[in-house]
């Protein structure tokens, strides 16, 4: 099917924005835990066009007990604007407040973005080199170096990574850690190919 159709496929089939979080809050949440970084880059902190994001995206919440525990945004696109190849779901954001980290709700909000992009070829997404946490946890999740990624047109220079998995990743299910644990044992059998090099 065209690329045009599946991505028109997909968004139909998303469900509307979480209206847990207000989007002063999710903003808050994101400024806290990047700002700093994206300081320390080239592209400098843009507050203005991160509010637009925030309120233009497709988002989905994930809360504790009421409270923000995490959020994601995402966009339904091609890969490439002029010549497109892949209709893919792309991650804009996704951030996890500090109190709620390594609780496993980045992994559930992965997984929700992954049933999501059922149909598409791929879940993209961009992370600065420096975030070496971030790294790790999408590593630990099977993403891997994307095809567009910059170091695969010999520029190394770069600020960021492009990544990548199939929908179909297989996530574990919040339910069966075992599962959890045999992927992993087989991830460090063999390491994938990713990043620190
Ligand atoms: C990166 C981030 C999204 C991870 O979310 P999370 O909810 O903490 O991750 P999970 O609890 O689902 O972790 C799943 C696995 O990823 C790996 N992982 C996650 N964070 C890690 C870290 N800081 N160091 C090493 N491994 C990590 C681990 O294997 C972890 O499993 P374990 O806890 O059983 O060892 C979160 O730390 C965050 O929001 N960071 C700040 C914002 C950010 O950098 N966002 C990404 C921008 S691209």
């Amino acid at each position: 099917m065209m690329i045009t159709s599946r991505l028109e496929e997909a968004q139909g089939r998303c469900p509307a924005n979480d209206d847990e979080g207000s989007e002063g809050e999710l903003m808050g949440l994101l400024e806290a835990n990047m700002r700093a970084m994206y300081e320390a880059s080239p592209w400098g902190w843009d507050g203005p066009a991160k509010r637009e994001e925030v309120s233009r995206a497709h988002r989905i919440v994930a809360t504790r007990d009421g409270v923000l525990a995490g959020f994601a945004l995402f966009r339904f696109e091609p890969d490439d604007e002029e010549d497109p190849e892949r209709a893919v779901l792309y991650v804009r954001e996704l951030q996890i407040s500090p109190r709620f980290r390594r609780t496993g709700v980045g992994t559930e909000l992965m997984r929700r973005l992954h049933r999501l992009a059922k149909g598409l070829d791929a879940v993209m997404l961009t992370v600065f080199k420096a975030n070496t946490s971030a790294l790790r946890f999408y590593t630990a999740l099977g993403y891997d170096i994307d095809q567009d990624d910059p170091t695969n047109y010999d520029d190394r220079s770069a600020c960021y990574y492009i990544l990548s998995a199939k929908p179909r990743l297989g996530l574990p299910s919040s339910s069966s850690s075992s599962s959890l644990k045999k992927k992993r044992k087989r991830r460090d059998d063999h390491p994938p190919r990713v990043i620190y090099r």
